[in-house]
């Protein structure tokens, strides 16, 4: 009986989170700024899926409020030899994540090739995303955290590489966010971190944490359907437990 009763409120709270989704809070405004201003919003990310596994919450959110969302991929992710693939992969879940194929760039760099083992030059990740800011006259950058959500190392790297890129004077006050890579627990929580990441963006407010709930999910696993490479079981289960289908919370870069 006492089973039944958690599988039972377990259920109830899965489907409270969801609804909470519908309910815009104040929270989940990511308004840095002029809230009217439309911005030019570059998402770095290391291989072909992390926008649809990590960021989809982010990507609805400013896509969905008029923003002009680009997309650097620095690998094709040919770890496994399906780069070109992958690269395709890509493009497919940007249309399904309204961002402008024109927008999405992906490199294939000798010295940034996907693998755990592969370091990435955080020097040459900096000019790279430097030269893209420019080129598209970006006015703010969204990354990984130094934990990269898995702990992959090219995660990692992405992110290390901005940080050198800020710690450039010129650059210091340029505005990058992280998504906060949260504990196993939370991770694979599904919704239910919606609660824990409201309330820590309520603990923290101002404009140093964002707390972004997806409107909608169903998306998260339309563009994860489209790396069909990857559409294996075991990521169709984690799209569903994890929490960065359905929030993600992002903190402002600070040296
Ligand atoms: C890292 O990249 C920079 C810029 O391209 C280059 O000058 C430097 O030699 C590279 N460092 C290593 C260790 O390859």
């Amino acid at each position: 009986m006492d089973w039944f009763l958690l599988v039972l409120s377990a259920f109830v709270l899965w489907i409270a989170s969801l609804c909470i989704i519908y309910f815009p809070s104040k929270v989940q405004y990511f308004t840095t700024g002029d809230t009217l201003h439309k911005k030019a919003v570059l998402l770095v990310i290391a291989h072909p899926d992390d926008e649809s596994m990590f960021f989809t919450p982010s990507l609805n959110h400013l896509t969905s409020r008029g923003h002009n969302v680009h997309i650097l991929c620095l690998s094709t992710g040919n770890a496994d030899r399906m780069g070109n693939i992958r690269k395709d992969e890509l493009y497919k879940a940007c249309a399904v994540l309204k961002v402008p194929l024109k927008q999405v760039e992906i490199l294939d760099h000798p010295e940034l090739q996907d693998g755990f083992g592969n370091v990435w030059n955080h020097t040459l990740i900096a000019k790279i995303v430097e030269d893209s800011i420019r080129t598209h006259g970006i006015d703010l950058v969204i990354t990984f955290d130094s934990y990269g959500v898995s702990g992959h190392s090219n995660h990692r790297d992405v992110h290390f590489g901005i940080r050198k890129l800020l710690l450039d004077p010129q650059w210091s006050s340029f505005e990058a966010w992280q998504l906060d890579s949260t504990s196993i627990l939370r991770k694979y929580s599904g919704p239910l971190d919606i609660w824990v990441s409201i309330f820590m963006a309520w603990c923290l407010p101002g404009t140093k944490q964002f707390c972004l709930l997806n409107e909608h999910p169903a998306k998260s696993f339309q563009a994860m359907a489209q790396h069909m490479s990857q559409w294996v079981w075991f990521r169709k289960l984690f799209v569903c437990f994890s929490s960065y289908t359905y929030v993600n919370t992002l903190l402002r870069i600070e040296l």
